[in-house]
């Protein structure tokens, strides 16, 4: 019994392993080369006038440094990890991970919400959606598991959080593909 139980644990390590697999981040802009026209749903200039565009970059004022010190960090907000996790992508990962292109003051970018994307970029994984999710793109089952997602961040860890209403917010970050 005892030996089934281990040999049961360590199938779980190694599911586990897999799926904690670490793709590479290639930044919004490489995302943005296939992602920007109106008929495929113009997510670039979407991303570009939320807020999320902005999120690391208001970490880089007077104001954030502030709420950081009287938080008791002592570094910058732009370097605080407790601020970076939502607020940056790519912040905590080794440079090796982080390609040629990316950069982490474009505050919550794609890879941020669809995962590292590396892998999944090219045209031929693209146009396949399980190749995709196999490559780390993520997915959510129905519209409660994209409200829980939001909610990772916007929730009362944040120093100024304000009342999160999914459905009012989502709408102005909405960019799916126009269906034909
Ligand atoms: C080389 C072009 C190309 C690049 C680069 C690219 N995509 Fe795509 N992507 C596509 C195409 C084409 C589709 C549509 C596939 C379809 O309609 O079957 C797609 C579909 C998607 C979908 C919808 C998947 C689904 O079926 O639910 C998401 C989400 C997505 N891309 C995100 C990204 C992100 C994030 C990046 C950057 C990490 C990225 N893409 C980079 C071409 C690209
Ligand atoms: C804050 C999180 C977030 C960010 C940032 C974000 N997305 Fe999305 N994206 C989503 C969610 C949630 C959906 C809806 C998925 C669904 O309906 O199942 C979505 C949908 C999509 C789709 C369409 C899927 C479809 O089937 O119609 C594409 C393509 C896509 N995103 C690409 C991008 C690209 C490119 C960027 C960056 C410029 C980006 N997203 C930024 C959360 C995000
Ligand atoms: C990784 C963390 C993170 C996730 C996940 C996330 N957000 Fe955000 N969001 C932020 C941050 C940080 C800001 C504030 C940026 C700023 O003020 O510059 C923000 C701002 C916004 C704003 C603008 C709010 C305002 O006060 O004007 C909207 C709308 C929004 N998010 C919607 C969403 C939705 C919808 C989802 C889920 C699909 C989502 N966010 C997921 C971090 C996140
Ligand atoms: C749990 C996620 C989370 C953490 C941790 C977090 N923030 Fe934010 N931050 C947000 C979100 C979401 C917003 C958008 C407004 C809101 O609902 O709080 C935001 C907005 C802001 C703003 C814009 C001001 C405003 O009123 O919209 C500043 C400045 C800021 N954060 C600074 C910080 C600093 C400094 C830290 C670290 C001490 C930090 N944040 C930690 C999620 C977070």
């Amino acid at each position: 019994m005892k030996k089934l139980s281990l040999l049961l644990i360590s199938f779980l390590f190694i599911a586990l392993a897999v799926n904690a697999q670490e793709f590479n981040y290639i930044g919004v802009k490489k995302c943005s080369m296939c992602h920007k026209t109106e008929k495929q749903g113009s997510q670039l200039s979407i991303w570009e006038k939320s807020k999320h565009a902005n999120a690391y970059k208001v970490l880089q004022s007077a104001e954030a440094d502030k709420i950081a010190a009287d938080l008791g960090h002592t570094t910058k907000a732009a370097e605080t990890e407790a601020c970076l996790k939502c607020h940056a992508t790519g912040y905590n990962v080794p440079e090796a991970r982080l390609e040629k292109g990316f950069n982490i003051a474009d505050g919550v970018q794609c890879e941020t919400c669809h995962g590292a994307g590396k892998d999944y970029s090219p045209m031929k994984v693209m146009k396949d959606k399980q190749a995709s999710i196999d490559a780390g793109l993520i997915v959510w089952a129905d519209e409660a598991a994209i409200e829980a997602q939001c909610r990772t961040c916007h929730n009362e860890e944040s120093p100024t959080y304000k009342e999160f209403n999914f459905a009012e917010s989502y709408k102005l970050i909405e960019h799916n593909i126009p269906k034909e």
